[in-house]
């Protein structure tokens, strides 16, 4: 393949990252070297929700690992800089390849879910999850320098899905916050190639004990997927966790993502799903509660639900040629 082509394969892979309501705000540059910057689009950061880039920096992150999981699937050693220039900060990284060694059997296997994994949104079925599952995603996110912290006491865990109700109680009921949320959740039939898509949530909240409530996407119009069965016993919130940092700059967000998107990977590796909750981090107070009392002074940055389930959600992205640009003033 020549570097062009190389580009493109890697650009294609990289951006089925999670993103922010699917904002997907990322954009890459290459010279047809072995080379490429990955750059934040701020025209597509959440300007009510998202005011420091945090969110946005994070989904960058997460489109970096795909940048360096899919160079790695071809046999390349990607060489990363995260924010290389620091009077650039939109500049997310710049990433190199010259060397080759051989990807080994977990890479493959990873980026074999590059394409095809999906955010969960609802509850999960009893099924436990295969051994050694949490381990792996801990190690993984370790290694990019961010923390998976597993909230497995009962009260720490109600407390937690209490504070997400808040959230959403609070989100719910504000103006401008609902009118950044209609901007990016296109109705049933849209073509739009960003934003979430009714065809990725379900039409009826599911619920779970404790109640973790997903994000309001449909708005009270009952867009969404219909139920897979009428059966409602059973289903389980799934195991919680919180996706932190020491430190809480914007490299801090970059490695997040990166650690994000290596947990989402080897979950589907694994077999299991993992839903996401964005919403207290999204309010400073409720975030500053979860760092003192739930993350033992770490900066969160995600609640995320493992589990099992079949999953028949369908996303959306924007065409790779609309983002990637040549290199140049
Ligand atoms: C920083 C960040 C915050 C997110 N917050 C939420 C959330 O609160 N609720 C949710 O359902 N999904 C959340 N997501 C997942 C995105 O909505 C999802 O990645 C996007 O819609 C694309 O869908 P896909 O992951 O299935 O490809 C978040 C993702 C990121 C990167």
């Amino acid at each position: 393949m020549t570097a062009e082509e190389i580009t493109r394969y890697v650009v294609a892979r990289a951006i089925w990252a999670p993103s922010v309501h699917n904002s997907q705000p990322w954009r890459f540059t290459a010279d047809g070297g072995p080379r490429l910057s990955l750059h934040a689009d701020t025209s597509r950061r959440l300007a009510a929700a998202d005011p420091d880039g945090r969110e946005m920096m994070i989904s960058c992150g997460a489109a970096l690992f795909g940048v360096r999981l899919a160079l790695r699937s071809l046999g390349y050693v990607p060489e990363t800089s995260v924010l290389p220039e620091p009077g650039q900060p939109t500049l997310v990284a710049r990433v190199s390849w010259r060397k080759r060694a051989d990807p080994d059997e977990f890479e493959r296997r990873l980026a074999s879910h590059l394409l095809t994994r999906r955010t969960h949104r609802g509850a999960f079925d009893p099924e436990p999850l295969v051994p050694d599952t949490l381990a792996a995603l801990r190690a993984g996110a370790a290694s990019e320098g961010a923390m998976l912290r597993i909230v497995a006491d009962d009260g720490h865990r109600a407390a937690l899905a209490a504070v997400i109700q808040a959230a959403e109680h609070q989100l719910r009921r504000d103006g401008e916050r609902l009118r950044e949320l209609a901007r990016w959740t296109p109705a049933p039939g849209s073509t739009s190639p960003d934003g979430v898509p009714a065809t990725s949530y379900p039409a009826r909240p599911e619920h779970t004990e404790p109640d973790f409530p997903a994000r309001d996407f449909a708005r009270g119009h009952g867009w969404g997927l219909p139920p897979l069965s009428l059966a409602t016993a059973h289903r389980a919130a799934g195991v919680a966790g919180l996706l932190t940092t020491a430190a809480d700059r914007p490299a801090d967000w970059v490695h997040a993502g990166q650690a994000l998107q290596r947990i989402l990977l080897t979950a589907s590796a694994c077999g299991a799903a993992v839903a996401l909750h964005s919403q207290p981090l999204e309010l400073p107070w409720l975030r500053e509660f979860i760092r003192t009392q739930l993350s033992d002074g770490a900066h969160p940055h995600l609640v995320l639900r493992v589990g099992m389930v079949t999953q028949v959600s369908a996303s959306v992205r924007r065409d790779p040629e609309d983002v990637l640009f040549p290199a140049g003033p």
